[in-house]
């Protein structure tokens, strides 16, 4: 046995391991307990695979970083009680970082991997390791976020706090996407709007940042509905006698989700205005949803605020007209 020898790097202490450990088994029959003991010790060192440091040996130069990362949600990593393909017990700082071995020698900053200089797929591509059974990211892929050079670590920041990590506050949520989407947030100033500006509901309420299969990331609820459906299920339907471009070409029709200048934030500044684009004689034969019969004249005041008639207008139970 060489103990006693002054050892320089892992792979000697690596060695000296093993050697303990072929040891100790040779040694088995006479020395049954105490070597026993030992073995288990060496086994559970012998655990870092090569090139790894190990958690204790980052926070001995990275203290600072060591309380807060007991109340991550990360150091279920480190207690080895998430559920992950890979076992990272006693190695969460390498989970993300990489083999920490050398840095840790030389703790020059080029050898160890930072997320925050990464390639933004790369950067991505380490937390995906984890995170791709999450439904909420079956949509990363086609995202525009992805697409444009925006991972993970632009929304969550590993070591700020809870709030950074995941923000769950409506104001909060906003503020992050509005830090990037200025003129989307100018919308929300709009006289009429959803009101994000005042923390009433955040862009998460309807957008999915992680990507869907619908266009803009609008999120999907319940049996994949859009998002308006889960505050706004009488608008939706589905209805016997639907209104087609409700159903057809979605609420963006004839609403500024965002924020409008027009009262219901209609895409117009009167309602008529809206349903003339697609219901005109003035573009009949190339209309899109049909003429109003004869007895419509548009240009009497009883007949400009179509839907003092037409009050279904997003469908209706009993009426094809989409009067009652
Ligand atoms: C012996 C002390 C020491 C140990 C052990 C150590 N580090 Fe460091 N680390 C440093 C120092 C010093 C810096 C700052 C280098 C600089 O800014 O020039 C640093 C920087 C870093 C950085 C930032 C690199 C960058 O690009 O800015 C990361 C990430 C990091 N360490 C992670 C780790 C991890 C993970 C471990 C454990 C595997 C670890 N460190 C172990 C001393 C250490
Ligand atoms: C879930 C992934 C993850 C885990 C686990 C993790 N980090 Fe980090 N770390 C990051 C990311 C991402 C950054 C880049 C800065 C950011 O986005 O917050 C970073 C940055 C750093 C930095 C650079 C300092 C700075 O503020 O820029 C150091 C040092 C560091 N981590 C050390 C550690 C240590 C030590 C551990 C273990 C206790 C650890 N990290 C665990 C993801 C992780
Ligand atoms: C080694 C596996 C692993 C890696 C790598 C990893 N995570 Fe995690 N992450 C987890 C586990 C485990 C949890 C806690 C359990 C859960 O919520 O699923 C978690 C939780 C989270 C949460 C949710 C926190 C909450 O309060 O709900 C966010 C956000 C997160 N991780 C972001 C990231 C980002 C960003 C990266 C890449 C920089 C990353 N993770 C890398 C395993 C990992
Ligand atoms: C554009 C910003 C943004 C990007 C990019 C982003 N996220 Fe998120 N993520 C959020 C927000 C905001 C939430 C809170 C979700 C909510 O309120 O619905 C969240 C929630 C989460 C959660 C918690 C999910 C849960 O089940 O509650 C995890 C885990 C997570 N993100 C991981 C990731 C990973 C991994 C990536 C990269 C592949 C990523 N995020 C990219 C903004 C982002
Ligand atoms: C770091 C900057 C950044 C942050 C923060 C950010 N985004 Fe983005 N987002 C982008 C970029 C870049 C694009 C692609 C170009 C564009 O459409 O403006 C984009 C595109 C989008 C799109 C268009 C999606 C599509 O498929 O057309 C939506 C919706 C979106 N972001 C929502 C959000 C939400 C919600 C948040 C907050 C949780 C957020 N973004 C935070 C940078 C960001
Ligand atoms: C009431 C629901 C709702 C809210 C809240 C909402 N959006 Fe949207 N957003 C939509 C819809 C619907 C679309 C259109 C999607 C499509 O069909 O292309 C859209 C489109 C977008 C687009 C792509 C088109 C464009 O206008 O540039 C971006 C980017 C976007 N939203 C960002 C945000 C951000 C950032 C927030 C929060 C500040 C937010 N949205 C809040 C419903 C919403
Ligand atoms: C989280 C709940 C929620 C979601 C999701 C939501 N809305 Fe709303 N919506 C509201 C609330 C609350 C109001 C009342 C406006 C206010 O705050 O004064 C409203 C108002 C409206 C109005 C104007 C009503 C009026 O009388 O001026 C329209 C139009 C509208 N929403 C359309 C949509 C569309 C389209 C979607 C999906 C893209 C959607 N909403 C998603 C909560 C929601
Ligand atoms: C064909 C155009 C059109 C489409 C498509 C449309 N709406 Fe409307 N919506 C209107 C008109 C017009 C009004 C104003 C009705 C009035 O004059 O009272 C309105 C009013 C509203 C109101 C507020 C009025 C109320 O009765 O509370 C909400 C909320 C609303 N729509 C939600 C939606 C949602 C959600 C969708 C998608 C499922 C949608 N709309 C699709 C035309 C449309
Ligand atoms: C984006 C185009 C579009 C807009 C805007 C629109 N409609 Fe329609 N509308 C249609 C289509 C398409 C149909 C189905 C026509 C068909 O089945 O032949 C329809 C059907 C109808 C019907 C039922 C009659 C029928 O032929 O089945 C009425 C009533 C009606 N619309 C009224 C309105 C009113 C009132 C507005 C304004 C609030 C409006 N529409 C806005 C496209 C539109
Ligand atoms: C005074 C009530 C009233 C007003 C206001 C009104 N309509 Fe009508 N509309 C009707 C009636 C009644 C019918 C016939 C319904 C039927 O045949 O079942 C009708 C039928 C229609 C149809 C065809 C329905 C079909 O079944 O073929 C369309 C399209 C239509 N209206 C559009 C409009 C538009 C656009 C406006 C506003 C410019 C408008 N209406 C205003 C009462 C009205």
């Amino acid at each position: 046995m060489p103990i006693g020898r002054p050892w320089a790097g892992l792979p000697c202490a690596f060695a000296a391991m093993a050697a303990l450990v072929l040891f100790s088994v040779s040694l088995a029959a006479q020395q049954d307990q105490e070597s026993e003991q030992t073995q288990q010790a060496q086994q559970t060192q012998q655990q870092l695979p090569p090139g790894y440091a190990g958690s204790d040996v980052c926070l001995g130069c990275h203290d600072d970083l060591g309380k807060a990362f007991t109340r991550n949600p990360h150091h279920l990593v480190e207690t080895g009680k998430a559920k992950t393909k890979t076992n990272w017990q006693g190695m969460a700082c390498e989970s993300c970082h990489g083999p920490g071995a050398k840095h840790a020698e030389t703790v020059s900053p080029s050898d160890i991997i930072n997320p925050a200089k990464q390639t933004a797929a790369k950067a991505s591509q380490s937390c995906l390791a984890c995170h791709l059974n999450n439904p909420i990211h079956a949509g990363w892929a086609r995202s525009s976020h992805n697409k444009n050079q925006t991972p993970c670590t632009s929304c969550h920041a590993i070591h700020k706090g809870q709030e950074a990590l995941r923000p769950a506050r409506f104001m909060e949520i906003n503020k992050l996407c509005a830090s990037c989407h200025t003129s989307v947030w100018a919308q929300f100033a709009k006289p009429y709007k959803h009101r994000l500006d005042v923390g009433a509901m955040s862009c998460t309420d309807c957008h999915n940042p992680h990507g869907t299969f619908l266009p803009g990331s609008v999120r999907t609820v319940a049996a994949n509905e859009r998002a308006c459906y889960k505050c706004h299920p009488d608008k939706t339907g589905p209805f016997p006698f639907p209104h087609a471009p409700v159903q057809l070409e979605g609420c963006g029709t004839c609403h500024e989700p965002h924020g409008s200048a027009n009262p219901r934030m209609l895409t117009r500044s009167e309602v008529r205005f809206v349903c003339l684009e697609c219901h005109s004689n003035i573009t009949a034969g190339k209309t899109i949803g049909g003429v109003p019969p004869a007895f419509h004249d548009i240009r009497s005041p009883r007949f400009q605020n179509c839907t003092i008639c037409h009050t279904k207008i997003h469908g209706s139970y009993v009426d094809p007209g989409l009067e009652r």
